[in-house]
């Protein structure tokens, strides 16, 4: 199994996500091997997972990890998972760094995930700084631990996006050979704590143009795509070129 997601961030707005939902709908994709999931806003995410239902599923991008009661402006895991939500992003980069999300916070988020029935996305990465100073390797086992420790989970619960802060949105795109060797590691650190195999997937600046040279290789479990996803031609072309 493949999975190709997309992470449309907030980039659409309400009206702009139903109608990408819509026109993706009626491209009437099918492939078992593949999953296909888009993370909307969640102003939108009740009628996009309904006009998508059958064909994709739906993630949030991010929620809150208290599930009910006096917390303003939160949305907790199991409101996503009453509206239809399998997925949820947890630790997205931009959740790290533009929010200062911590790794006790995405830990927070993983297990109220967990509990509430959807699938976290746990999403891990270096910094440019990090990998300038040949510390990403620390950085993705520190995350890692923090992630996996003594968690209790099941087979197909879990995926790891593996998203380079410094290919995000930067054209700059990881070479596939370092992904590859990237996603090895992540994988055998995972396997310090678990038994249990995660898909690993990458994302950061994947296109039309590299989708399939990450695709193809085995190691690399799935991807994550940003603002590809949100333009229709262009994640169409995607999803066929994958699909074929
Ligand atoms: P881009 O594909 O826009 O680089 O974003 C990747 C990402 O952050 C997906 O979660």
């Amino acid at each position: 199994m493949k999975y190709l997601f997309g992470n449309w961030k907030m980039y659409l707005d309400y009206k702009q996500s139903v109608e990408l939902a819509n026109s993706l709908v009626q491209e009437n994709f099918e492939n078992e091997n593949v999953e296909l999931a888009v993370f909307p806003t969640a102003l939108a995410m009740k009628d996009v997972t309904d006009i998508l239902q059958g064909h994709f599923q739906t993630g949030s991008q991010d929620a809150g990890h208290p599930s009910k009661g006096a917390y303003t402006g939160m949305i907790s895991a199991e409101m996503f998972k009453e509206v239809g939500c399998t997925y949820a992003l947890a630790g997205h980069s931009e959740r790290r760094h533009i929010f200062g999300e911590t790794n006790k916070d995405v830990r927070a988020k993983i297990e109220s995930y967990l509990d509430a029935g959807l699938k976290p996305v746990i999403c891990i990465g270096e910094t440019e700084q990090d990998k300038d100073n040949d510390k990403a390797r620390y950085r993705l086992s520190k995350q890692i631990l923090r992630a996996f420790e003594g968690l209790d989970f099941e087979d197909g619960q879990i995926l790891v996006a593996y998203e380079p802060v410094w290919a995000i949105g930067t054209g700059n795109a990881c070479l596939p050979a370092d992904a590859v060797d990237r996603i090895v590691f992540i994988k055998s650190e995972i396997a310090k704590y678990s038994k249990i195999s995660v898909p690993v997937l990458y994302g950061g600046s994947v296109n039309n143009d590299n989708v399939l040279s990450y695709l193809t290789l085995e190691t690399i479990d799935g991807i994550l795509i940003g603002s590809a996803s949100t333009k229709l031609p262009e994640f169409t072309n995607i999803i066929k070129s994958v699909l074929k």
